[in-house]
C-alpha cells in the first residue's frame, strides 16, 4: 500500500507516554507567590474571578487558600481546568490549550500537601489584564447574527440547555474568513457555553464555532475558509447557568468574509461523522460502547475534533483505519455534559489522513447512578434529539488535498518530525 502507517508517522511519534503526576518531582519548597500564582493566572483565572462563570475567585492567596484541598482533587482528576483530551493517546498539540502538565499538577499537589504556604510577596507576578468582553477577537465583523430574542436567565433557575435558531439574513453565498461566538458583556457570567451551527437551506448542518470562556474565535488559515450559503440559519446551542441575579442574554455570532467573488483555495468542511442512531443503553449499566464509521473519499488535513454526546456520555475516541487496514488512534477525550469543547489541532500536528481510510468513532455511555448527569438510572436510554435522550457522533473539520499535495504534506511532516 502506498499510504501505510507512514502517513500518520508524525501522529504516532507524538503519542509519548508521560509519567503519572505522582511519579514526577516537584520542588520541595513550593510557594504560592512564586510557583502557584503563574499557573493559576494562565489556566484558571479567566473563569475564576469575580463576575466570571466559576463559583469562586482564585486571584489572591486569601481567595485561593480555603479551596486548596478541593483544588488538588479537581486538578488531579483533571476536571479542572475543563479540558478532557487523553494525554496518553494519539495526537498532542492543540491551540488554546490551558490544561495543566503532569509536572504542574505535581507542583500544585505538593504545595497543598505542604500546607499551602504563601511564600515571599515579592515573588508574586503582576496581575494579568483580562480581555474587554465587548471586544471581538477576530476584529470588527462584517456580519453579526444574534439569538432570535433576548433570553432571560432568572436569578434562581435550573441550568438550561437548548437550541435557539435565527435567520442569518444572508441573501448571497459568502466565504467566511473568521468566526466568533460571544455573549454580551452583561451575560457572560451566565453563558456556560454557546455552540453555533450553520444550517443551509437544504437542512444540512455544519458546526460553525464554539464559545467557551477564554476562547478567541476561529480565524481560518490564509487561503482557507467556510462557505455560508444564502438563506442559512444559525443554530445556537446554549447552556445557561443562573448566578443569583437576573441577567438578560443576547449572544451573537460575528463573521468576517472574504471579499465578494474571492474564493479561498481550500474550503474547510465541518461534518458530523460516525453518527450512530441505534443506541442501546440499558438501565443501570456503566460502560456501554457504540461504534460509528465514516468513509473518507478525499485526502484530508484534520483541523478540529469535537466529541458530541449527551448527558450519559463519558468518553469518545476517534481512530483512522487506513487503506492497508492498519489502525492509528487519533484522539480520545472524556466527556462532561457541562462542557462542549472543540479541540483545534496545532498546524504542525494536524492529522494527515489518506483517502480510502475509514474514520472510526467509538463512544461510551454510563447509565448507572455514578453518572451525575443521569436523571434516573432505572430507565433504558436511546437515540434522540432531547438532551435527556442520547447521541453519539464527532464534529470534525478538515480541508481536502489532491494526491500530489497530500504526498508533499506527508513528506514535509516527516522531515519536520525527523528534525525533532
Ligand atoms: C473555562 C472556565 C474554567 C477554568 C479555566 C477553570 N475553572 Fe474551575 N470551575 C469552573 C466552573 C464553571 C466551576 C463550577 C462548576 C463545576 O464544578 O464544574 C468550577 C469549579 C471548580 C472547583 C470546585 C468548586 C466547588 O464548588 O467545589 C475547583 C476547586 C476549581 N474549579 C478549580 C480550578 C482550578 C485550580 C483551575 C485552574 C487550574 C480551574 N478551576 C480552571 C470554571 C473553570
Amino acid at each position: 500500500m502506498r499510504f501505510s502507517s507512514l502517513t500518520l508517522a508524525a501522529m504516532a511519534a507524538a503519542a509519548v507516554i508521560a509519567l503519572p503526576a505522582a511519579a514526577q518531582d516537584a520542588p520541595a519548597n513550593v510557594t504560592f507567590t512564586r510557583d502557584i500564582a503563574p499557573i493559576f493566572q494562565r489556566s484558571c483565572q479567566s473563569c475564576h474571578r469575580t463576575g466570571s462563570i466559576a463559583p469562586m475567585s482564585l486571584l489572591t492567596y486569601e481567595e485561593v487558600r480555603p479551596w486548596a484541598r478541593s483544588i488538588k482533587q479537581r486538578i488531579e482528576s483533571r476536571e479542572m481546568p475543563p479540558w478532557f483530551i487523553d494525554r496518553h493517546v494519539g495526537v498532542q498539540g492543540f491551540k488554546a490549550d490551558k490544561s495543566l502538565s503532569d509536572a504542574e499538577i505535581a507542583i500544585v499537589s505538593t504545595w497543598v500537601d505542604n500546607g499551602a504556604p504563601r511564600g515571599n510577596p515579592a515573588d508574586l507576578p503582576p496581575p494579568i489584564a483580562f480581555d474587554d468582553m465587548t471586544k471581538w477577537n477576530i476584529g470588527e465583523p462584517d456580519w453579526v447574527v444574534e439569538i432570535p430574542e433576548p433570553f432571560v436567565v432568572k436569578a434562581e433557575a435550573a441550568d438550561w440547555w437548548g437550541n435557539l435558531v435565527s435567520d442569518s439574513g444572508l441573501t448571497e453565498d459568502r466565504w467566511v474568513k473568521a468566526v466568533e461566538t460571544k455573549p454580551t458583556e452583561e451575560s457572560f457570567p451566565v453563558v456556560h457555553h454557546a455552540v453555533t451551527t450553520a444550517i443551509d437551506p437544504d437542512g444540512e448542518a455544519a458546526f460553525l464555532n464554539e464559545y467557551a470562556l477564554g476562547k478567541n474565535g476561529d480565524i481560518y488559515p490564509d487561503g482557507t475558509g467556510r462557505l455560508l450559503k444564502a438563506g442559512s440559519q444559525i443554530r445556537f446551542n446554549m447552556h445557561y447557568h443562573a448566578i443569583g441575579r437576573e441577567i438578560t442574554d443576547r449572544t451573537s455570532v460575528g463573521l468576517t468574509f472574504y471579499p465578494k467573488g474571492v474564493e479561498p483555495e481550500r474550503p474547510i468542511y465541518a461534518l458530523h461523522i460516525g453518527d450512530n442512531e441505534d443506541l442501546d443503553i440499558p438501565a443501570g449499566e456503566a460502560d456501554i460502547r457504540h461504534d460509528g464509521y465514516y468513509h473518507l473519499k478525499d485526502n484530508i488535513t484534520l483541523t478540529v475534533f469535537q466529541p458530541h454526546l449527551h448527558n450519559l456520555g463519558t468518553r469518545q475516541c476517534i481512530e483512522a483505519i487506513l487503506p492497508d487496514n492498519s489502525v492509528q488512534s487519533i484522539n480520545c477525550a472524556n466527556w462532561d455534559f457541562g462542557w462542549h469543547i472543540a479541540y483545534n489541532y496545532e498546524d504542525g500536528v494536524a492529522p494527515l489522513i489518506p483517502k480510502g481510510s475509514v474514520i472510526h468513532v467509538i463512544s461510551w455511555h454510563d447509565n448507572s447512578d455514578a453518572n451525575r448527569w443521569n436523571d434516573d438510572p432505572r430507565n433504558w436510554a436511546g437515540f434522540g434529539q432531547r438532551s435527556n435522550d442520547d447521541m453519539s457522533f464527532a464534529w470534525l473539520s478538515w480541508f481536502t488535498m489532491n494526491d500530489t499535495e497530500f504526498e508533499a504534506a506527508v513528506a514535509a511532516r516527516e522531515a519536520a518530525t525527523d528534525n525533532d
